[in-house]
């Protein structure tokens, strides 16, 4: 079966819309320091770089008279779960191995304890690596999501970072057999 590319799901028009709306720039990074790390934890980097890419599209606009409302968002937010969800339906749409689409949804809803009432998850080395990889990328304030990239360079980056995932992935699969 021929691999779902992190630039096939990004061309979904649901992938477009709500990876955009927490910061495709984020997204990315997020994806290529995913990459890394499940390298060097020799966790699979097909599923850590689309958790990634994918991590916070479950994100809802908290807005109050046109400013961000911090509270509103701490108070409400549950984008982990909904990513989570969001993530799978278009994974499954787009025809992913239901076991992957299963474990990606898991590490997007892992990826932050921050909607839980007391939180402290035991994560598996997959989710560690997705949620290892979304700090890295993070700013104060939030200002991660909102850094911009262009369309051009964004596809170009996803096009980069699916032919290392592509050759690394080989590799893995190599390593497994021997
Ligand atoms: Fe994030």
């Amino acid at each position: 079966m021929q691999r779902l590319t992190l630039s096939k799901i990004y061309e979904h028009p649901i992938a477009k819309k709500y990876v955009a709306r927490a910061g495709l720039d984020h997204a990315i990074a997020t994806a290529f320091s995913a990459y890394d790390f499940a390298l060097r934890e020799g966790v699979d980097v097909d599923l850590a770089t689309k958790a990634a890419f994918l991590h916070d599209i479950g994100h809802y606009t908290w807005y109050r008279n046109g400013e961000w409302d911090f509270n509103l968002y701490a108070e409400n937010d549950i984008h982990a779960i909904k990513g989570a969800e969001r993530a799978h339906k278009l994974l499954i749409r787009l025809g992913e191995d239901r076991k992957s689409a299963k474990e990606i949804a898991l590490a997007i809803l892992l990826h932050t304890d921050s909607y839980l009432p007391q939180g402290h998850l035991h994560l598996d080395p997959l989710q560690q690596v997705v949620a290892l990889a979304d700090q890295e990328n993070e700013e104060p304030d939030g200002m991660h999501h909102y850094h911009h990239i262009s369309e051009e360079r964004a596809v170009l980056r996803l096009q980069q970072l699916d032919r290392r995932v592509e050759e690394s992935k080989t590799l893995q699969l190599d390593k497994k057999s021997s």
